[in-house]
């Protein structure tokens, strides 16, 4: 059975991730990257399929998916019958791409607010997504007052100050409840499954949302690392964490609230993995642009061990920054189908904490990726849904819990 995607910003790495998808199923490259491959039951990589893309770039409206591919990919030759069928439509804008050297243009200053938004609904009714992913330039927002309120401004065409994110947001609700159930994927660093009005909307809707901020780089490493330290008591005087990349949206982050979000996604891990606070840096630090997609991550923690010895961890890394969310994307869209077919509503931590840098709901900590990599193949174990028991899960070394699933 297919999932039908809608894309929201047909960027870097919503393009890696249509790229990818498409040279998987023309059996091109393997499943590196996807943490899940095709171990799980219901949907295999194959059946994820890009209906809809929405962006608010001119140079891009009205273009295939191919198209828009080959600008990031420029040797690309090959024709993908997949990529060429859908066309990236209009997008609400709300001044999201403010400072970026983007002609943007946005549908609601044609026809205000609400009536853009019954137009992208339209877009995902024409095309049945099931799955919509939040893909758009990083922003900033703070939790959302009340469902009612974003009501009452977008009835009012008062949208000033407005993220776009929650426009979409209010148009899945709005999809959930004329079409049918959807599941909202918010891989940005807004707060969206962070925000109890906006998932209990998603509740009451029988709907899913799943967030904040894909955990792609050099995030989850770092709270690997530092479990690993926490675990032998060996205690960080501090971490340091420098980002510099070279694509659009490392331009973006140089501008202060999107910085500012990203910092706070970011840097919640170190707290949050060890229960206390110590001195921090961890943000994006600087946009260079021949370093292109391929950021320089560079990471420094320093520890008291026994006997008051000082240690220290530097790690130096080039990681290339769109595929590494793409790749965790074809796990989160098939998990987001299998969690709304079983009849979850709201958010699920056990999904979050593995693939987010700030997981929902409201006041959930970050974990280590290295156990809540375990939490969610019990969660996968529990909803009968792993094909084969992953080499990495506890479960292979603890003969009790292999009974407990009848493994
Ligand atoms: N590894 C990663 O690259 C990574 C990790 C975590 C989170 N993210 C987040 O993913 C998002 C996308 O990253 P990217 O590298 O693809 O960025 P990008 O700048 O290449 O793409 C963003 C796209 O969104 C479009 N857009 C902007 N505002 C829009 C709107 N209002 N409606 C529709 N489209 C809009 C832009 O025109 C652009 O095409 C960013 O917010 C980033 O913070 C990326």
């Amino acid at each position: 059975m297919t999932i039908r995607v809608g894309i929201i910003g047909q960027g870097y790495v919503a393009s890696t991730l249509a790229l990818g998808l498409a040279r998987i199923k023309e059996g091109e490259i393997g499943l590196n990257g996807i943490p899940f491959q095709n171990f799980i039951k219901s949907y295999r990589v194959e059946d994820v399929e890009i209906v809809s893309s929405i962006d608010v770039d001119a140079n891009k409206i009205g273009l295939s998916l191919l198209d828009v591919v080959r600008m990031y990919f420029p040797s690309l030759s090959k024709k993908y019958e997949s990529l060429e069928r859908v066309r990236v439509s209009p997008g609400i804008h709300l001044g999201s791409t403010r400072n970026l050297p983007i002609k943007a243009v946005g549908i609601e200053s044609e026809v205000g607010l609400e009536n853009a938004i019954y137009e992208i609904v339209n877009e995902w009714d024409k095309s049945g997504v099931d799955v919509l992913v939040n893909l758009i330039t990083t922003e900033y927002s703070e939790p959302l007052e009340s469902f009612h309120h974003l009501h009452k401004l977008i009835r009012s065409n008062e949208y000033e100050g407005l993220p776009a994110t929650y426009a979409y947001v209010y148009a899945a609700a709005v999809y959930a409840e004329t079409v049918k159930p959807v599941a909202f994927i918010n891989a940005i660093p807004a707060t969206v499954a962070r925000s109890r009005s906006i998932v209990r909307a998603f509740e009451e809707r029988n709907s899913i949302v799943l967030g904040d901020d894909g955990a792609s780089g050099a995030t989850p490493l770092t709270s690997d690392i530092l479990e690993y330290l926490a675990e032998r008591n060996r205690v960080p005087r501090g971490v340091v964490q420098f980002n510099i990349g070279g694509n659009l949206d490392f331009l973006a982050l140089l501008d202060e609230t999107r910085n500012k979000a990203k910092e706070k996604t970011k840097s919640s891990v170190v707290s949050d993995v060890l229960g206390f606070e110590v001195p921090t840096f961890i943000k994006p630090t600087g946009y260079v642009e021949y370093l292109g997609d391929k950021k320089f991550v560079s990471m420094h923690i320093e520890t008291i061990g026994f006997n008051e010895s000082i240690d220290e961890i530097v790690v130096n890394a080039r990681i290339n920054d769109s595929p590494a969310l793409a790749g965790l994307l074809v796990d989160l869209v098939r998990l987001a189908k299998i969690a709304l077919n079983a009849g979850y509503r709201g958010t699920l931590y056990e999904i979050n904490s593995f693939y987010m840098k700030s997981p929902g709901p409201e006041g959930s900590k970050s974990i280590s990726r290295i156990v809540a990599y375990q939490i969610l193949v019990d969660w996968l174990l529990r909803m009968g849904e792993l094909t084969r028991l992953p080499r990495y899960s506890v479960h292979n070394f603890i003969p009790e819990l292999k009974k407990i699933y009848d493994l």
